[in-house]
C-alpha cells in the first residue's frame, strides 16, 4: 500500500480499511508522508467522508500517535467534561467544585485559549497563586485530597493531531465532521477515565452554525467515545451570545465565583445546573429531579463555593478570592459603551464579542502571545435586554496601549438593538446518550 493508493481510493469513495488508516497516520507523524500528500487525502475525505468504522479507526490511530494519560487511581468515578469552544463559557470552573461538593471527584486537565475562544488555565491563572502545573500524579493527588483538580497537559498526547490540524488550518478543511470528531475525541480519549460530557455549541459562537450539523457531530462523538468503552453524552447548547456576562480571564473567576454563590447570571447557572445533572447521571444514574434540586442546595447554601477556595488554595492560589475580587487583575483602561437609541437587544454575537474581548488583551492570536488578565467585557445588557437612551450596554477593559475608542466603535456595530424583543431560543436544545 502506498499513500498514493490511499488518496486515489479516498478520492473515488471507497473506503479505507483499518490497517490504511493507521499506517497512513503513522507514516505522516514520522514524515515519511509528505504535507502534500496528506492535504489531498484531508481534501478527499472533506468530500467523500467517512463511516463511523473509518472514523473510529482514525480516532484510534491518532490516539496511538502519542502517549496516553492514566486517571484511574483517582478514588471514585473518573469525569470529564468539554467544551467544543464558546466564548464566556466559565462551565468547568462551576461544574468541578460543584460535582466535588456533590461527592464526586473532579480532576482535570484544561487547555488554553485562542482566538475568539477562551481557555480554563488562562482564567485559572487570574488567581494570584495558582499554579497549573501538576504532574499526573500531582493531579490524582490533589483530586483524591482536595475533591477537585485543574491542570495543564505535560505529557504529549496525540501529536498527530497537532500536525493535521496545522494543516487543516491552512487548507480548507477544518470543517468536515470526521476530521472534527476524530480531533476532539483522540485528545480526550487519550486521557483515560469513565465518563465523558461534551458540550457541542451551536450558533453564531461555535463551529457548528446549525442543529442539524451539530446532532451530526454529537452523534458521531457519542458512537467514537462508547466504541472506546467510555460512557459518553453530547449535551447540544446554544452559543449565540456570550454565556453569563462576564467574558475575559479575571472577570470570568469573579463570575465564577458570584454563580458559586448562588448569584450567577441565570444562562450560566441553567447550563451548569443541567451539564453536571447530566454527568452524575452518566456516572451512577438514579433520579434526575432528585440530583438536580441537590445540586441547586450546594450551589445556595456555600458547600459549592468552599469547594472552590479548597481547590484554589490546595493548588497554591489565594482563597479569599472568594470573598475579595480586589486581588484580581485589574484592567488598566477601562470604557463604558453607551447607548445611543432605545429598544431591545436583538443580538450578541459571540464570535464578534470574543474576538473584541480578545483585542482588549484577555485572548491571544497564537500561541505565543501574552494575554493581559485584567482586560475583557462585562455585558451590562443581553439579548431581551431593554435599553433606553444613555443606558450602559457594556464595560471594556483594556490592556494599557489599546485604542479604546476603537473597541467601543466595534462593540456598537456588532452589538444589534431593534424595536421587538427578540424571541428568547431555549439554552439547551438537545442531547445524545446511549443506554447504559
Ligand atoms: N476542536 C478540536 O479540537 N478539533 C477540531 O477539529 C475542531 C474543534
Ligand atoms: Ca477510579
Amino acid at each position: 500500500m502506498s499513500i498514493l493508493d490511499v488518496i486515489e481510493k479516498k478520492k473515488h469513495g471507497v473506503r479505507l480499511t483499518d490497517e490504511e488508516i493507521r499506517k497512513t497516520i503513522e507514516d505522516y507523524v514520522d514524515g515519511a508522508v509528505k504535507d502534500y500528500q496528506m492535504s489531498a487525502l484531508l481534501m478527499a475525505i472533506y468530500f467523500q467522508g467517512m463511516d463511523r468504522r473509518e472514523t473510529f479507526s482514525l480516532t484510534r490511530s491518532m490516539i496511538d500517535s502519542g502517549d496516553t494519560v492514566d486517571l484511574n487511581a483517582i478514588e471514585g468515578p473518573v469525569l470529564d467534561k468539554h467544551s467544543t469552544g464558546g466564548v464566556g463559557d466559565t462551565t468547568t470552573l462551576i461544574i468541578g467544585p460543584l460535582l466535588s461538593a456533590y461527592g464526586l471527584p473532579f480532576g482535570k486537565m484544561s487547555g488554553r485559549g485562542l482566538g475568539h475562544t477562551g481557555g480554563t488555565l488562562d482564567k485559572l491563572e487570574a488567581i494570584p497563586g495558582f499554579s497549573v502545573n501538576l504532574s499526573v500524579e500531582g493531579i490524582i493527588e490533589a483530586t483524591n485530597t482536595a475533591g477537585i483538580a485543574v491542570a495543564g497537559q505535560t505529557a504529549n498526547i496525540t501529536p498527530a493531531d497537532k500536525k493535521l490540524y496545522a494543516l487543516r488550518d491552512a487548507t480548507g478543511t477544518v470543517d468536515a465532521i470526521p476530521l472534527i470528531a476524530s480531533s476532539i475525541m483522540s485528545k480526550k480519549l487519550a486521557i483515560l477515565g469513565d465518563c465523558l460530557l461534551l458540550d457541542v455549541k451551536v450558533g453564531d459562537g461555535a463551529f457548528m452554525k446549525d442543529e442539524k450539523e451539530a446532532h451530526a457531530l454529537a452523534d458521531v462523538l457519542v458512537d467514537i467515545g462508547e466504541n472506546f468503552g467510555r460512557k459518553t453524552i453530547a449535551v447540544l447548547t446554544r452559543m449565540e451570545e456570550p454565556l453569563g456576562r462576564a467574558v475575559g480571564n479575571g472577570i470570568e473567576i469573579r463570575e465564577a465565583i458570584e454563580t458559586l454563590r448562588g448569584e450567577g447570571p441565570e444562562d450560566l447557572t441553567e447550563l451548569c445546573l443541567h451539564l453536571a445533572t447530566k454527568l452524575i447521571l452518566l456516572a451512577e444514574g438514579g433520579e434526575e429531579a432528585k440530583i438536580r434540586a441537590r445540586l441547586e442546595s450546594l450551589l445556595h447554601d456555600g458547600t459549592a463555593l468552599q469547594k472552590f477556595r479548597d481547590f484554589v488554595e490546595n493548588q497554591g492560589g489565594d482563597g479569599r478570592v472568594v470573598e475579595d475580587f480586589s486581588i484580581l487583575p485589574r484592567a488598566q483602561e477601562t470604557l463604558e459603551v453607551v447607548s445611543d437609541r432605545a429598544g431591545y437587544i436583538q443580538a450578541l454575537p459571540a464570535s464578534e464579542i470574543g474576538i473584541l474581548s480578545r483585542d482588549l488583551g484577555a485572548g491571544r492570536i497564537t500561541m505565543e502571545d501574552a494575554l493581559d488578565l485584567g482586560s475583557g467585557i462585562y455585558l451590562t445588557k443581553k439579548v431581551g435586554d431593554a435599553v433606553r437612551e444613555g443606558d450602559v450596554l457594556a464595560v471594556l477593559y483594556g490592556k494599557p496601549g489599546v485604542d479604546m475608542k476603537a473597541i467601543e466603535q466595534r462593540y456598537l456595530k456588532t452589538v444589534r438593538i431593534g424595536e421587538e424583543k427578540s424571541k428568547a431560543l431555549p439554552l439547551i436544545i438537545d442531547e445524545v446518550v446511549y443506554g447504559h
